[in-house]
């Protein structure tokens, strides 16, 4: 029988550790993966997570089943951090195992409305969207985002595009530190897109993964904010992987802003959803975020790691523009100090990007996506010049 199963595409992600794994160079670099990383090359637990870890060991009495959409008072808790108490009682909520949970009952969700709505994808954008809006079911087309070789946003072509979509189709947007390219909407732009939405009818949907990345976790949290505050209709789908670095502990949410009368009907439709997918989110993710946002002191703590996070991130794309002007003498990497997270794309062709990773030892995603936060002092020099002579010798 199994003789019969095709051969399933993998995750370029994923292929990319495979290369690296069974690279036997000692100075090989992976910027592939989709983590944070310190100066060291660590992942670290924050403090902040441990002493609320500590403190569930000596406080949790059970772990039986929670409800199918979680527990209320984490979605509550997280839901008011990030749109505010007003917004919030407007919102059909469900905590879910990690963002790409979220993503996924929500795809499942959108497929098996009558007449489904088509969601509208940015290319690129992250590499999950597809595979997972493919297993649901879900219709979907794709508008342009992001040019790689000229370093910039397409706004009038996303816009352009989007002339095609009907009323009642969802747009599925990222909010800061957008994966892979790392170009983030300007505020007049996001302010121009949202109105072409609400103008059409279409139903914006927007997936939060690096929160406190871009400026700080208040601010990264404004374009969910002005959405919901907007739209009557609206889809927020959230990770805390990365914002806690607790990415194998599964911390997520979705939640739907409905009209009044539609509440009801939507949290059974995501509970008979969660109950036939993913079934009980885990307890032990949200219960660390739940902890920290609950306790005053955790949470400044928490924050202050965050934010040591970002001055990481943003000081390693400052760093590389200033070793690429002051030992290299050239500026073709400039872009990256006006980007924002963890990744960015190299504008490299397919040809290059081998050059890169044969000659090089350096690793990336197919398509050219870094992990700024991957690398070290040492990196930097290595990385501009392998790119100089990628990009000039072929
Ligand atoms: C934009 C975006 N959305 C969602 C996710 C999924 O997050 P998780 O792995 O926590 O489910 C990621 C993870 O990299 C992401 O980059």
């Amino acid at each position: 029988m199994f003789e019969k199963v095709e051969d399933y595409p993998v995750d370029p992600i994923m292929i990319g550790a495979d290369y690296f794994a069974q690279d036997p160079r000692a100075d090989k670099l992976n910027l592939t993966v989709g983590i944070y990383q310190d100066g060291d090359g660590n992942t670290p637990v924050l403090h902040a997570v441990k002493l609320a870890e500590q403190r569930l060991i000596e406080t949790q009495t059970s772990k039986s089943y929670l409800a199918l959409t979680g527990d209320a008072e984490y979605c509550r808790a997280l839901g008011h951090q990030i749109l505010g108490m007003d917004i919030y009682d407007s919102l059909v909520a469900a905590q879910t195992a990690g963002g790409a949970v979220a993503l996924r009952v929500m795809a499942d969700l959108l497929a098996q409305i009558p007449d489904s709505p088509t969601v509208w994808l940015q290319t690129p954008t992250y590499g999950n969207y597809v595979p997972i809006l493919i297993a649901a079911g879900a219709r979907f087309q794709a508008v342009p985002y992001y040019d790689p070789i000229l370093r910039e946003i397409m706004f009038e072509q996303m816009l352009d595009g989007l002339k095609e979509a009907r009323t009642g189709d969802v747009f599925l947007m990222q909010g800061v530190c957008h994966n892979p390219t790392g170009a983030d909407m300007k505020p007049a732009q996001f302010d121009a897109l949202l109105n072409l939405l609400e103008k059409k009818g279409v139903v914006p949907w927007i997936d939060l993964a690096y929160l406190g990345f871009a400026q700080s976790f208040a601010a990264d949290c404004d374009m969910a904010h002005k959405i919901a505050a907007r739209f009557p209709e609206c889809i927020i789908c959230i990770t805390l992987s990365k914002s806690f670095g607790i990415y194998r502990d599964r911390a997520g949410a979705l939640f739907v802003k409905t009209n009044p009368q539609d509440r009801a009907h939507m949290q059974r439709a995501l509970s008979a959803i969660v109950r036939s997918g993913a079934s009980h989110a885990p307890d032990h993710g949200p219960s660390v975020v739940r902890t920290i946002l609950e306790d005053a002191s955790l949470k400044k703590l928490w924050l202050s790691e965050l934010d040591q996070m970002r001055m990481r991130v943003t000081k390693v794309r400052k760093d590389i523009v200033a070793t690429e002007a002051r030992d290299f003498g050239r500026n073709d990497l400039g872009y990256l100090a006006y980007q924002s997270g963890m990744f960015s794309l190299l504008p490299l062709t397919v040809d290059q990007e081998k050059v890169l990773t044969q000659n090089h030892g350096i690793h990336i995603v197919k398509g050219g996506r870094i992990n700024v936060a991957r690398l070290t002092a040492n990196d930097i020099p290595h990385l501009i010049r392998a790119f100089h002579s990628a990009t000039s010798n072929s």
